[in-house]
């Protein structure tokens, strides 16, 4: 069975609430949910923080083990040298996911010290971006 983490940054704790415009109106955890039992012969693992030294510690622990990590590093992928970093530091792929078009937005979304470092980068399809970065790990 391939092990998968879903790793989000900060203020994506308050999908649902925060900006539904945007971000639309389902929380993580029903998105969770519909995603674990589309996939049952995958492990996905989650974890969130709003602190970049987390999101640091907890690539560091999976970064060595686990076959895919699918991070939305959100408003980090634009300031975090560290968090960029920790992804050429480790061993498993990662794949870069935002919600949001970054690019049809503010000028400072369009820097991601992330995407250098990653396989692939996925954003645009609202939380269906994180499906597609599963995907990719599966095929
Ligand atoms: C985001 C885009 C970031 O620019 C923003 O800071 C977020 C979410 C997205 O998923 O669209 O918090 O990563």
């Amino acid at each position: 069975m391939k092990k998968l983490i879903i790793i989000n940054g900060p203020n994506l704790n308050l999908l649902g609430k925060r900006e539904p415009n945007i971000y639309g109106s389902l929380t993580f955890t029903e998105f969770l949910e519909e995603i674990k039992d589309k996939y049952p012969n995958v492990s996905i693992d989650y974890y969130q923080s709003n602190i970049e030294g987390e999101l640091i510690d907890k690539l560091h622990e999976v970064g060595f083990s686990y076959d895919g990590i699918v991070l939305n590093a959100a408003a980090y992928t634009h300031t975090s040298v560290g968090l960029g970093d920790a992804v050429k530091a480790i061993e498993t792929s990662v794949i870069e996911v935002h919600i949001s078009n970054t690019f049809g937005r503010e000028e400072f979304r369009h820097q991601s010290y992330i995407s250098p470092a990653a396989k692939g980068v996925i954003l645009g399809f609202g939380l269906q971006s994180y499906e597609l970065a599963i995907q990719s790990f599966l095929n």
